[in-house]
């Protein structure tokens, strides 16, 4: 039986970019028939929100699409995600910084999102912007790109 790889998606809040990106990923996973291949979580580097479902803004540009983000609630990142996950994907360089801290210098596992998308650099932060639509449109390229790497793209189907 195939390995199930665990991704772990991280913001600042865990209430915009990172739990969109759970989202999208799990929906994509359950449209391509990933369960039991592919888990998802996400985290936020701090705890401000913590306990809270996501923005509303990020819901309603889940809903648009038609994304559950059912039973999904910000938590902050703890050091053991590091032994628990297989692939930690980071929002922008700043909690690149904060969980390479967290993990005392160990970022084996840890991407930035843009890695899977390329620009820009850092997922711009709808808390601040206040534009879903193109953090959605970045967070759907790299997850797709996210799902090549890890050799989970279906082959023969149009991005
Ligand atoms: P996120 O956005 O990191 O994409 O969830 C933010 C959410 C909340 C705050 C900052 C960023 N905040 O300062 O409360």
């Amino acid at each position: 039986m195939q390995k199930e790889t665990k991704v772990l998606f991280v913001c600042l809040g865990n209430i915009c970019r990172s739990p969109m990106a759970e989202a999208v990923l799990r929906h994509k996973a359950e449209k391509f028939g990933l369960t039991g291949i592919l888990a998802v979580d996400s985290a936020g580097c701090a705890d401000y929100h913590t306990g809270k479902p996501p923005h509303k803004g990020t819901c309603g540009i889940l809903e648009k699409h038609g994304i559950s983000y059912a039973g999904m609630y910000a938590r902050k990142i703890k050091k053991a995600d590091n032994d628990i996950f297989d692939c930690i994907v980071v929002m922008d360089t700043e909690n690149y910084r904060d969980v390479e801290s967290l993990f005392g210098g160990n970022t084996e596992k840890v991407f930035l999102m843009s890695k899977f998308y390329g620009k820009p650099v850092n997922v711009p932060d709808p808390w601040y912007t206040n534009d879903f639509n193109e953090t959605f449109r970045l967070i759907d390229k790299g997850t797709d790109g996210l799902l090549d790497f890890l050799g989970l793209f279906p082959k023969n189907t149009v991005k």
